[in-house]
Formats: C-alpha cells, structure tokens, sequence
C-alpha cells in the first residue's frame, strides 16, 4: 500500500530512511532546517558519504516518490505517517539534548490538521514518546484545534557504511506503541521490508526506546571487554587475534563484535552508553558496567599514541606519522569520536607532524581539524609515507588490507607499522622488514 509520508530529519537515519521508503512505492518528503542540505540534495548532492544512497535518492526524486523541502506545513498536509529522524547528540552533562526532538514535536501540533502516526525514529530516552506525545497534543490545543494521532517508537538499527542494506533488509522492525490502529498502519507500512519470516517485534513504547540502548550498550561492552583482554593478552605474552578466534567459536559468544582495535568512535555508541548513564543515574542507579565500557574505550583510543611513543622513547618532537585511515570506521566519511583524532591531537601536543590519507574523510578531517601545518592530507596510501618515520593503521578500509611491505619499508625512515585493527600476520611483516606493534599480540 503505497502512503505519503511526511519525515524530518535528513541525516544518516532520516535521509536513508527517507530514500528506501520512497524505493517501495511510497511517497516521502524529508524536512530540514538546513537551507543548503535541501539546496543540495534537490540537486542530488549527499551531505555524506554512504554507498549506495545517492543513487537511490536520485532514482526516487526523479521518479517523484522523494522530495526534499523546509516548509514543514506542506510536508505535513498530505501525510498519514510522520517520522522524527532528527539527532539527539550529547548534552554538556553527556544526556540526550533533545531540543531538536521536542522542537520536531512542536512543528507537528503547529501543522497537523488530521490523523497521523508520528513515528519517533532518532535515538531517545526512556520517556521521550511521552513527551513528544504532550508536546504535539499541547501546540494543537494552543491553537484551538482538535486533531488525532498516535506516536510510536520505532528505533532504527542501521550501520554507517551497511545503512542502505540493513534499512532495506532490516533483522527486526521494532514498533513500540500502545495503540492498535497506529501499530496497523506500521505494519502496513513494512509489509515490503517484512519478508520471509516474521521481523516485527510489538512491544510497549518504553521497552521500544529502551531496546536500542540496549543494543548498542551491549555490543560496546563486547568491544571494550575484548580491548580489555587485549590488553592483558599482551602482559601475558598471548596474542588477542587467536583467543578472539578462540571465543568466536562459541555460537554464545558469536565472531561479530569482539575485534580488539583502537577504540569504538562514531555518532552513536559513544554518545548512547552516555546518555543510558546518565538516565540511569538520575532514577537513583549507577550504572557500573556503563561507566568500566566508557572508562576501558577512552583508555583504549589512547592506546596507539601510547605505542608509537614508546617506540621513540617519548622523543616524538620533529617525527612524521603516516596515518591510513581517519574515518571512525571503513565506508564512510564520518569522523565524529574516530580514535584518529585522539591519536593526531597527541601526536601534535608532543610536536609530531601527521601525513594521513583516508578514502573519503579527508575534507571531513580538514574540517575538524582545520587548516594546520602539522597536519597534510594525502591523495593515496603510499603519497602519505613520503617523508613519514613510520606508518599507523587507524582504520580497516579494505584497500589497506594487503599493502606492499617492501613499498612501505623503503618509504619509512625508520620502518615500523603500528597496527590499529590487527590486519596484517606480524611474522610477515617483520619478515619484510619492519617492525610490527598490534593491538594485543605481544609485540
Ligand atoms: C552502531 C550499531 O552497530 C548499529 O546497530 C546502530 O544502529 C547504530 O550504531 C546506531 O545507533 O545508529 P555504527 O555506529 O554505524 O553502528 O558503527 P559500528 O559498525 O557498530 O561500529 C562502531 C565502532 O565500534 C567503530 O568505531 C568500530 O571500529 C568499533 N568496533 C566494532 C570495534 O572496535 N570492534 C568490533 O569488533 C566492532
């Protein structure tokens, strides 16, 4: 069945969202407050990189099931589903903000004039579905109306870099709801990603929201668990990458998830575990396992820098470190809590210059980073090596998998490898020449 849908929000989740959505025959306009991103994207430019997005935003634009716009009154006008897909970043105190959720609410009790479901896709408290719920009833009591609708909490399970994919072919759809007509309508709505087996989990609006921190909570903690053995792997002369294929095997414990490295970054599992913090800790618990997986990950993203100063002897004034890979992981130019940055701000507080390359971070960098003179931006892997001391492996993109160690050692001026994710065998390394420091591994 094919519905107008009206959706704010046009970051990783609303845009990806919005476009696979509109894939299936439905009729979507996105909202944003962002004038230039909606410029954009009507032209087909992407605010960010993610595979296979830009080709299915122009496909639906062109074939008029995707628009893009500011005015959410004409956004509103036709809709029966509205979905918030707004962000929800840390506060000072590192809670959700929600000011964008609840500002999304008041434009909906500002425009609605008939019956809707209003869909909470963004990540949010416990609760939020509630005050969205009284936001959007009390802007329309404010304007003397008298309009129906149903809020449901709808938590997205997408991965940066895997979003179209997992938007697509989702594991699950949770619908958090207490009302039978609005979970109707979702279920209808989801029927072409609900295929083969049964993916649909009704739960209440509570255990919905809860169920993502939950989520991303749990696969935090498997992350530093294993940074945690990895780095008692090393004090006690085992090496990381074969206990992790070790406990892999065990279908309880599972493959995924348990890979040593630098440190998880990105939008959402550093900035989730904070705020499951925090509102635990304002019903009166204390979350002790939240804070040892935040306290191990920050610890961890130190861990390289840690590594490459030793290797110098704490002499880091006057080095060059090449650095391959600054996005917080492969397949996307996002760089928001990378490692990368904690490693480059140490290196330049110690008076080390960085050469990085990065397939698709590199203008994201400069962004963050700014125009320094510490700090160059290559073109390609090798072009990063020229003039370096030694090179780090900070993320796992694909063509960093089986570079040419010959071409690397006779780049280096002191050849050595800092391995960030474990990619390479150490014994092939060093039998090319170079030194090898992983993550775990004893060396
Ligand atoms: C994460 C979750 O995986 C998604 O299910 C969720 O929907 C999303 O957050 C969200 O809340 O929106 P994402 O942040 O895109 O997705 O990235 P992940 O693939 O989960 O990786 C997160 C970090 O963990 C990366 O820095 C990665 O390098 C690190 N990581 C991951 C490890 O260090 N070791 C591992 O074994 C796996």
């Amino acid at each position: 069945m094919t519905m107008k849908i009206a959706l704010y929000g046009t970051g990783y989740v609303g845009l990806v969202t919005g476009a696979c959505l509109a894939e299936v025959g439905n009729e979507v306009t996105c909202i944003d407050v962002d004038v230039d991103r909606i410029a954009g994207l009507k032209l087909g430019r992407m605010p960010f990189h993610e595979p296979g997005l830009a080709e299915l935003v122009v496909r639906n634009q062109a074939a008029g099931k995707l628009d893009f716009t500011t005015h959410a009154a004409s956004a509103l006008a036709p809709a029966t589903v509205i979905f918030i897909a707004v962000g929800t970043p840390p506060a000072a105190d590192g809670s959700a903000d929600l000011s964008q959720v609840l500002a999304v609410a008041r434009s909906i009790g500002k425009y609605l004039t008939h019956r809707a479901v209003v869909v909470i896709k963004s990540t949010v408290p416990v609760g939020t579905a509630d005050r969205v719920q009284v936001e959007i009833a009390r802007a329309i009591t404010a304007r003397g109306a008298m309009v129906l609708f149903d809020v449901v909490a709808n938590p997205e399970f997408l991965k940066e870099g895997e979003a179209v994919e997992d938007c697509l072919r989702p594991e699950r759809i949770l619908l958090g709801s207490q009302s039978r007509r609005a979970i109707s309508v979702l279920r209808a709505l989801y029927t072409p990603f609900n295929r083969n087996h049964e993916r649909v989990l009704e739960m209440d609006t509570r255990s919905a929201e809860l169920t993502k921190y939950a989520g991303n909570a749990m696969l935090a903690t498997k992350i530093s668990l294993m940074n945690e053995m990895a780095n008692i792997a090393e004090r006690v002369g085992a090496d990381i990458e074969q206990v992790r294929r070790g406990i892999g095997a065990d279908p309880r414990i599972g493959h995924h998830f348990i890979y040593a490295g630098a440190g998880y970054g990105g939008s959402c599992f550093p900035k989730d575990v904070q705020a499951l913090a925090r509102a635990a800790l304002a019903q009166g618990y204390e979350p002790r396992i939240l804070a040892a997986v935040e306290a191990v990950n920050s610890a961890q993203k130190n861990k390289l820098f840690e590594l490459v100063a030793r290797h110098f002897h704490g002499r880091l004034a006057g080095r060059t470190v090449a650095l391959w890979g600054l996005s917080f992981k492969p397949d996307t130019d996002d760089m928001r809590e990378a490692p990368s940055l904690a490693l480059m701000q140490s290196l330049w507080d110690e008076g080390a210059c960085v050469r990085a390359y990065d397939p698709q971070a590199g203008s994201q960098a400069r962004e963050c980073c700014g125009e320094r003179a510490d700090l160059v931006i290559c073109e390609s892997p090798y072009q990063a090596l020229d003039g370096a001391d030694v090179l780090v492996v900070v993320t796992e993109w694909k063509l960093f998998r089986s570079p040419d160690f010959a071409r690397i050692r006779l780049a280096l001026k002191e050849p050595a490898i800092f391995d960030g994710r474990n990619l390479y065998e150490p014994a092939e390394v060093e039998a090319a020449g170079l030194a090898y420091y992983g993550i775990g591994r004893g060396r």
